[in-house]
């Protein structure tokens, strides 16, 4: 039921972990499932230049922050911030519908990182 590619993030993680000296850090909980998930973030000129994350979740919760950190490392705050939970189900090959809210938390930690970030004097 989930996409090779899913299995594979879920198999091999990327960027799996924590940054202690994170620029911005956003912690969102699921409310479907009470899965958690935090996402770290450093960045350099405008750009995510390192982004890790620690879930406590199901395993499409653990491929799609895996997903996520790929598709924002080295992108603008701006284009960070454009990233959706479809565009991290999309780049998964998709996933079941039963799991959908899975690709919610990757998301919404991912912008709760950034706007940390931001509101911690960071420049747009
Ligand atoms: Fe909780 Fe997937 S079941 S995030």
């Amino acid at each position: 039921m989930y996409s090779e590619k899913v299995m594979d993030h879920f198999r091999n993680p990327r960027n799996m972990g924590e940054i202690p000296d994170a620029d911005g850090v956003g912690t969102v909980g699921n409310p479907v499932c009470g899965d958690m998930m935090t996402i770290y973030i450093k960045v350099k000129d405008n750009r995510i230049a390192d982004i890790k994350f620690k879930t406590f979740g199901c395993g499409a919760a653990i491929a799609t922050s895996s997903m996520t950190t790929e598709l924002a490392k080295g992108k603008t705050i701006d284009e960070a911030l454009k990233i959706t939970r479809d565009d991290v189900a999309k780049d998964l090959g998709g996933l079941p519908p039963v799991k959908m809210h899975c690709s919610n938390l990757a998301a919404d930690a991912l912008h709760a990182a950034i706007k940390d970030y931001l509101a911690k004097g960071g420049k747009k």
